[in-house]
């Protein structure tokens, strides 16, 4: 017996309380919850997660102070269809709390997407829906299930999945190319079965492929001109990595991955003044969502919460050096359980890595013709997940001034439905000949908990407006900045406007900078739209969030999520539109700042028969948090650049 392959597994130091779990710990709490409880053997583990400890302890937490390791599991029992929740304590071996949560459904588990595919195509009426349009191979039919949202059917109570299907002409075929369009399998998820079909209409299948490999596509042949482009780090990367903390060029943060959000960052400071200055103490994607715009039967109730219902975390891709990442590059795994309750490793699910950033900060003094030029470089982490037919990119850049910076990209294939011949849709584009992309968006939240130079922070609403007319403004060309403390949650619901640049500053008012205005950082917009679905929708019922760009609530541990705790089948009312009916102070309050991102699709022809990445995203910019430009130190590039040609006028 080989006893180097027996379960002695080395016990892991747990350095500091938001290290996420390790592979081993999702395997104990597992065995504790089973020890503990009786478990039915239809329970599935919707989610195994770090309890993280409470915010106090974990900022007066010292090197070497006793952790007690928790874990936070929510569980399904598919023959109660009841939701639990537990908490379990890893350290003492213990199941600390187990709650009955009535009237809810946890989000899509990765192995109920395989099984609901099983379950429709095993069903009887579905293949003869299929025989229907000429489709027998079941082999090669594509079922994505989508969230059904509510829209007050009978199924209520159920755990329902509205499956929606693509066909393929051959195994490595692009199927989005080929909606089964009309077709709707309604299955029950606890029972695993399909209990209604809605054939609404037989659509014939488009005509031409929809490929996009040389392999799978005669008219594609690779561009041969491109020269390497290498990115050599001869002495390595400049970043320092300890567990999951993680330090370079003054910045200091951790990170976790959760199968619900991904990537999540913890306590983000900025090395300044002999000390680390405290920015962020949790920053994440707390909702994101995209609606369709399409009114008619197979695509109106197309809303999916890919966060809070699929799971970006648990769809996180493993990345290839090379291909999703250049450079010195460092990948950390995901870890997380599949339903069962086995660990579920995602191999290289985070990507760390430094990118140049082009130009800096340059001047040149023209009368002696002395340039001095810094080179910008930004720390990237970031995660790619796969959501059915989109992919979406999610990185988190920190600039050496300060600047954080989130992206997102967005890629893969548009949705996709069939037209008769000659059909022209109303709400969408025709993307190839008898197919279209119906008209949506994809709307991100994220949730930053701010903790700008120490827990208590307000928000201020900055308008730029003109100068009135008279004697103050002899030249008309007068404009000021007006500044407004947004005092209570309701008040602080609001959206950008174009018109007065507005934007919204996150200070502290007890920390002031050197000319002694309080410090700050602001949320520096870029592209965003508003939703177009009315106040009567579903989708405005279950993610009013979306309407506001901006939110701030008072900081509560149980207030995560933009759409609530459980958005799946979830009616609405939940979440941000909930939390900020409390209408508690925000000023000079340990607050938590909720900015939403949206993303206008109008297909084009060009995002077929796979689309470019789209991207959207935002800055947190220092606005007197430091003193002065924090980049002066910035080493000068070498060999230095002089004296290269001489001046002009
Ligand atoms: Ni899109």
């Amino acid at each position: 017996m080989d006893t180097m392959n027996s379960h002695t597994y080395i016990k892991t130091e747990i350095k500091h309380p938001l290290e996420p779990l390790t592979p081993t710990e999702v395997e104990q709490t597992v065995a504790i919850l089973r020890n503990q409880k009786q478990l039915g053997p239809r329970i599935r583990f919707a989610q195994i997660v770090l309890k993280e400890p409470e915010k106090d302890f974990v900022l007066s937490f010292q090197k070497g102070d006793p952790i007690d390791r928790q874990a936070f599991v929510i569980l399904l029992d598919n023959e109660t269809g009841k939701t639990y929740e537990s908490i379990v304590s890893i350290t003492n071996k213990q199941v600390i709390s187990w709650k009955y949560i009535s009237n809810v459904q946890p989000g899509f588990m990765l192995d109920e997407f395989e099984e609901c595919e099983e379950a429709v195509k095993n069903d009887p009426h579905y293949q003869e829906a299929l025989l229907k349009r000429g489709i027998t191979n079941l082999d090669l039919v594509m079922i994505d299930p989508w969230s059904a949202g509510y829209f007050g059917d009978e199924e209520e109570g159920k755990r329902i999945a509205r499956a929606l299907a693509w066909v393929r002409k051959s195994p490595n075929d692009n199927g989005y190319a080929y909606p089964i369009s009309g077709l709707t399998a309604i299955v029950d998820l606890n029972k695993m079965e399909v209990i209604r079909i809605e054939d609404f209409a037989k659509k014939p299948l488009p005509p031409l492929d929809g490929n996009y490999t040389p392999e799978t596509s005669d008219s594609i042949k690779l561009r041969t001109d491109l020269k390497p482009l290498d990115i050599i780090q001869s002495e390595g990367p400049s970043f320092e990595i300890d567990g999951h903390h993680i330090s370079w060029q003054n910045w200091d943060f951790r990170f976790g991955f959760t199968p619900r959000e991904g990537l999540v960052l913890y306590n983000i400071g900025y090395k300044n003044k002999g000390r680390i200055r405290p920015i962020l103490y949790r920053a994440s994607l707390a909702e994101m969502v995209v609606p369709y715009g399409d009114p008619t039967p197979f695509h109106n109730r197309q809303n999916a919460f890919d966060s809070g219902e699929y799971g970006l975390g648990q769809l996180a891709n493993s990345l290839t050096l090379g291909c999703d990442c250049l450079g010195e590059i460092r990948y950390f795994d995901a870890v997380m359980s599949d339903s069962r309750g086995n660990v579920k490793t995602i191999p290289n699910a985070v990507c760390l890595h430094e990118e140049d950033n082009g130009i800096g900060w340059k001047h040149t003094d023209w009368r002696n013709d002395n340039t001095e030029v810094r080179r910008s470089r930004r720390l990237v982490i970031s995660f790619f997940a796969t959501v059915a037919n989109y992919d979406y990119g999610f990185y988190w850049s920190f600039y050496q001034d300060g600047t954080l910076g989130v992206e997102v990209k967005a890629t893969g294939m548009v949705n996709t439905g069939s037209l008769e011949e000659g059909e022209a849709p109303k709400y969408g584009t025709v993307i190839a000949p008898q197919l279209y992309a119906p008209n949506h968006q994809h709307f991100f939240v994220f949730r930053m908990d701010t903790q700008i130079d120490g827990t208590k922070n307000s928000i201020v609403e900055t308008n730029t407006v003109p100068e009135e007319k008279g004697a103050d403004n002899p030249f008309n060309n007068g404009y000021y900045v007006k500044s407004k403390v947004l005092k209570t949650e309701s008040e602080a619901a609001r959206s950008l406007n174009l018109e007065t640049a507005r934007t919204w500053k996150i200070i502290n008012p007890n920390s002031k900078n050197y000319v002694g205005q309080p410090v700050s950082y602001k949320i520096l917009a870029e592209a965003n739209c508003v939703p177009y679905a009315n106040d009567e929708s579903s989708l405005m019922k279950r993610a009013g969030f979306i309407k506001n760009h901006l939110h701030v609530t008072q900081y509560d541990p149980n207030e995560m999520y933009a759409s609530g705790k459980y958005p799946n089948q979830n009616k609405g009312g939940d979440g941000l539109v909930k939390y900020i009916q409390a209408d508690r102070n925000i000023e000079n309050e340990d607050i938590v700042v909720w900015y939403t991102l949206g993303l206008h699709h109008i297909p084009r022809l060009e995002d077929w028969p796979v689309m470019s990445v789209d991207v959207i995203g935002f800055q947190l910019k220092p606005f007197g948090f430091f003193d002065r430009n924090p980049t002066l130190d910035l080493p000068r590039p070498t060999p230095r650049c002089e004296d290269h040609g001489h001046h002009h006028h």
